[in-house]
C-alpha cells in the first residue's frame, strides 16, 4: 500500500509541494487543505482552513494520513506539529516552541544575541513610551518590527525619527496587528543584498538547499511597498560556496546548537532571511517553513523524491538521504491582482493558462485561484507563480516571461525584472 499524504495550505508554495509530492511513486493519495484550482489537478482539495487544527487532526485520523506536510507559519505557531504527534500522526514541520523563531522576533533576536549569531543590534519594548524614548535617542534609519506574526506586514523601515514614532503608534497604540504588536523590536538598519537560505533539518543533521532570492517590493527596481514576494529565483549568485560555508558556520550550526541546548530540536525547513554586505551575512529574520515564492524555483530544481526527504526528517534520519539538484537555474514570476498588496477584487476569470502550459520548461503554479463553473478565477492577492528553467539564468528569464505573456486577467500586474541581480553580476 502506498502513502496517503495531506498538505496544509493553499498558496503557490503548497502547489509546488503538491506538484512534486504527486510525482512520488510512493504516494497513492494526496489531499490538500484547502488547496486551490491548480492543486486540484494533482490532489483532492478539502475545505478546511490551515488554522483549524482540530478539524485537520480529525481529518487526518479519519483518512489515515501517513504524512502531513505543513506549508504556512500560522498552524505551526498554533502547535499543529505537537497536536498531531500527540495523536500518533506523522507530520513535517517544527513544534510550537521551535516555531517561536518566526512567531516571536524577540525570541529569535535573544537567541542570536546569546550565541553571537550575526544580526542587527536591537532593543525590545513592551512599553510604547519607552520605545519612543529609545528611538528619539538613536540615529535613523531604524527598523521597527511587531514582535509577533503579521503576515510580513509588521516591519517598518524608518528613515526619520517621525516615521519610527509613527510605526510604534501603529503597532502598539492602534494595534494594527492585534496581539502581535504587544511588543516591538527596534533594530539598526542593515544595508546590502538580501538572500534566502533554507535548510532541511531533523534536529541532528542540517542540509542546505540551493540558495534563492525573493523580490519583496511590488514594483520593478525594488520600488513601492513590501509584498509577500513578487518573484524568486535559484541559485542566487550572491551566495558563493565560500559564503555558504560561512553561513553554516556562523549562523545555522550555532542556531541548531542553541535550540538543542534549550531542548527544542527543530524538524522541518529552517529559513534564514539574510542581508549580505561585503561577504558578511547577517540575519534579518528566521522562518520555520519553506519560503513563498522561493519554494517554486527550488522545487523545480529538486531531483530527489521529496517524500523520501520529508519522511527521513520526521524520523530523524536525514543523514541517510542523498539530495540531488538540477544545476539549471529556475525563475518564478508572481502574477498579482490589481491593487495588491493593497485592496484588490477576487473572482476575475484568468485567460491563457492552457497556452502558457504549452511552453516547454515552464510551469504555472497557482496561488490565489479558485474554480468557478469550470473556469479558473482569481481568489487572492498573489494569484499565480509562473516558473521556468533554462541552461542559463538569462534563458530561464526569457522562457518564464514567454509563459507570463500568454496569461491575462483584468488588472493583473507583475514585475518585469525578476532575477535582475543575477544578470547584473
Ligand atoms: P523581516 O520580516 O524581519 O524579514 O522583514 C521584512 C523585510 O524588511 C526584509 O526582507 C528586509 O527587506 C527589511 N528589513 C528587515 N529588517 C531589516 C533591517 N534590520 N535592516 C534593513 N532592512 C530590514
Ligand atoms: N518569501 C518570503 C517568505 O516566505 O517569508
Amino acid at each position: 500500500m502506498g502513502l496517503t499524504v495531506l498538505i496544509v495550505g493553499g498558496g503557490g508554495r503548497e502547489h509546488a509541494l503538491a506538484w512534486k509530492i504527486a510525482q512520488s511513486p510512493q504516494v497513492d493519495k494526496l489531499f490538500c487543505a484547502p488547496g486551490n484550482a491548480g492543486i486540484a489537478e494533482v490532489a483532492e482539495c478539502v475545505s478546511v482552513a490551515p488554522e483549524d487544527i482540530q478539524s485537520l487532526k480529525s481529518f487526518a485520523v479519519k483518512n489515515r494520513i501517513d504524512l502531513t506536510v505543513v506549508g504556512p507559519e500560522v498552524p505551526l505557531s498554533l502547535g499543529i506539529a505537537d497536536i498531531f504527534e500527540k495523536e500518533g500522526l506523522n507530520i513535517f514541520g517544527p513544534s510550537q516552541r521551535a516555531s517561536l523563531l518566526e512567531s516571536s522576533k524577540i525570541f529569535a533576536k535573544e537567541i542570536m544575541r546569546e550565541h553571537g549569531i550575526p544580526t542587527a543590534d536591537f532593543a525590545q519594548f513592551i512599553n510604547p513610551a519607552a520605545a519612543k524614548a529609545y528611538v528619539k535617542n538613536k540615529n535613523c534609519p531604524l527598523v521597527i518590527k511587531a514582535d509577533g506574526l503579521a503576515a510580513g506586514k509588521g516591519v517598518f523601515p524608518a528613515q526619520t525619527t517621525a516615521e519610527a514614532l509613527a510605526a510604534i503608534d501603529r503597532i502598539m497604540l492602534q494595534h494594527e496587528f492585534g496581539d502581535a504588536g504587544t511588543a516591538v523590536v527596534v533594530e539598526d538598519f542593515l544595508t546590502g543584498e538580501e538572500a534566502s537560505f533554507i535548510c532541511f533539518t531533523d534536529g541532528i543533521t542540517i542540509i542546505p538547499l540551493p540558495s534563492s532570492q525573493d523580490h519583496k517590493r511590488v514594483f520593478d527596481d525594488d520600488e513601492g511597498p513590501n509584498t509577500g514576494g513578487m518573484g524568486a529565483y535559484s541559485p542566487a549568485p550572491v551566495i558563493t560556496p565560500q559564503l555558504e560555508a560561512i553561513i553554516m558556520r556562523t549562523i545555522m550550526y550555532p542556531l541548531m546548537q542553541a535550540l538543542n541546548a534549550r531542548g527544542i530540536p527543530f524538524k522541518g525547513a529552517l529559513y534564514a532571511g539574510l542581508m549580505i554586505e561585503d561577504g558578511c551575512p547577517r540575519v534579518l529574520e528566521f522562518n520555520v517553513r519553506f519560503g513563498d515564492p522561493e519554494t517554486q524555483p527550488l522545487i523545480f530544481r529538486l531531483k530527489t523524491d521529496l517524500v523520501d526527504i520529508l519522511q527521513a526528517i520526521t524520523r530523524g534520519r536525514l543523514a541517510d538521504v542523498a539530495i540531488a539538484w538540477d544545476p539549471r537555474p529556475s525563475v518564478c514570476v508572481v502574477m498579482a491582482a490589481g491593487g495588491y498588496p493593497g485592496n484588490y477584487v477576487k473572482g476575475l476569470p484568468i485567460a491563457g493558462l492552457a497556452e502558457a502550459s504549452r511552453i516547454p520548461e515552464a510551469f504555472v503554479f497557482h496561488a490565489g485561484t479558485a474554480l468557478k463553473d469550470g473556469q479558473v478565477v482569481s481568489a487572492g492577492g498573489r494569484v499565480l507563480g509562473v516558473t521556468a528553467r533554462g541552461n542559463t539564468i538569462a534563458e530561464a528569464i526569457t522562457t518564464v516571461y514567454q509563459a507570463v505573456d500568454k496569461i491575462h486577467w483584468d488588472g493583473v500586474h507583475f514585475r518585469r525584472d525578476i532575477a535582475y541581480r543575477a544578470i547584473n553580476r
